[in-house]
């Protein structure tokens, strides 16, 4: 068959994208190979294959995949977000440099970034992202990488990047964004002039709650060099992880936009119950980003989070009361779940500098899955009522 020269739209893209043509005898599905080792050409080291290089057959055509999908001239898959966001950390940053993260961020890369990195003699300041003029007041001549998490985990807020990537690229810093909670169906930073994109691809690309892996997008020299640090810190996903994350990366675009209506629904339908004291979704009119959201997201997402009159004791009741949500941590799958920061991606951190990154006890995070929004809807009421 003739080859398609036409851009293919994203649903396209996460079915066929970088796969090579199926043959006949060839299976439908791409083969499984969970080899660890390969069998080498003698007298030369080119094609040398081995599982933790990342360049087994499995992890190279959902790299290609992921590259295009995030529009990014390369991609390399890990063991786990963790491990994206670190190994990138250790491509970009050297003794001596100097880190600038917003503070609100996933609670696993900022105990990285406020114990880890500084144990390596990185300087780290954290930048409260809505402060005017304050990722400008931080820069230091030693600033090489600036870094946020957008949509915010877990308050779902929503941060402007053009005035952003300028300052960044006027002062030649990489400008690093965690689209976990997008997932490129929603928002692709790349297209917004940010350097590398990183993903927890335990969440949206894959979307079942069986794998854990992550990915780092960029260009082709930096992706090679977070490679490197993959190779030597022990990163690399296993072989069937990664035709996990092919398999589930088919279905994205179905999935995705399914939990931004289920979640628009059930954001709708919670800011109008008298138990609830704030609803957090950026689709809604009320929510402080709504009007960036509109215009640098697809879609609203299928992550927000609620505070019930009541704090901490009545969340607790309401956690057992529900019977469709799981109570657990993770997020972006197809099944919905619940969990309270404070007891999961926060617990590290104190009440009060929880409630400063505006998380107070009983909040509540939802991760809206693709069951029926009016199933959702009844297991929230009556968890209310009780
Ligand atoms: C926004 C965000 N980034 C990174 C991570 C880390 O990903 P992983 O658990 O795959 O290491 C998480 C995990 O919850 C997350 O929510």
């Amino acid at each position: 068959m003739a080859e398609v020269t036409r851009k293919l739209g994203l649903s396209t893209t996460a079915i066929h994208g970088g796969a090579p043509r199926p043959t006949p005898g060839t299976g439908v599905a791409s083969p499984l190979v969970q080899a660890v080792n390969y069998v080498q050409e003698t007298g030369t080291s080119e094609g040398l294959r081995y599982t933790r290089y990342g360049n087994t057959p499995n992890a190279e055509l959902v790299q290609r995949r992921l590259a295009q999908l995030e529009g990014s001239e390369a991609a390399l898959v890990l063991s786990s977000g963790m491990g994206a966001t670190s190994c990138a950390m250790l491509a970009l940053l050297r003794t001596g440099d100097h880190l600038v993260s917003s503070s609100w961020i996933y609670g696993g890369t900022r105990k990285l970034f406020s114990e880890d990195i500084p144990g390596m003699g990185i300087e780290v300041t954290f930048v409260n992202p809505l402060e005017p003029r304050g990722w400008r007041k931080a820069l230091r001549k030693t600033t090489r990488v600036i870094f946020l998490e957008t949509p915010v985990n877990p308050t779902c807020r929503v941060l402007e990047l053009n005035s952003l990537q300028s300052l960044a690229h006027s002062e030649g810093i990489a400008l690093v964004v965690d689209s976990t909670f997008a997932s490129p169906v929603n928002f692709r930073p790349i297209e917004h002039g940010v350097d590398v994109v990183i993903h927890s691809a335990t969440k949206y690309l894959n979307g079942h709650h069986d794998i854990l892996a992550g990915v780092v997008c960029g260009n082709e020299p930096f992706i090679d060099e977070v490679r490197q640090k993959m190779m030597v810190w022990g990163q690399a996903p296993d072989p069937f992880a990664c035709w996990l994350l092919e398999r589930g990366l088919k279905t994205i675009d179905v999935r995705v936009k399914r939990q931004n209506e289920n979640a628009m629904e059930i954001a709708e339908w919670c800011s109008k119950r008298p138990e609830i004291a704030k609803v957090h979704y950026p689709g809604l009119p009320s929510h402080p980003d709504h009007e960036i959201a509109k215009t640098l997201l697809d879609g609203f997402g299928g992550m927000l989070a609620i505070e019930l009159k009541g704090a901490g004791p009545a969340a607790i009741r309401f956690i057992h009361a529900l019977k469709l949500f799981t109570y657990a941590a993770s997020l972006g799958g197809v099944d919905s779940l619940v969990i309270e920061p404070r007891y999961s991606s926060h617990e590290f951190m104190t009440p009060d500098e929880r409630a400063k990154i505006g998380i107070p006890d009983g909040f509540l995070r939802l991760s809206i899955g693709i069951e029926n929004a009016e199933d959702l809807i009844a297991d929230i009421e009556q968890a209310l009522q009780q």
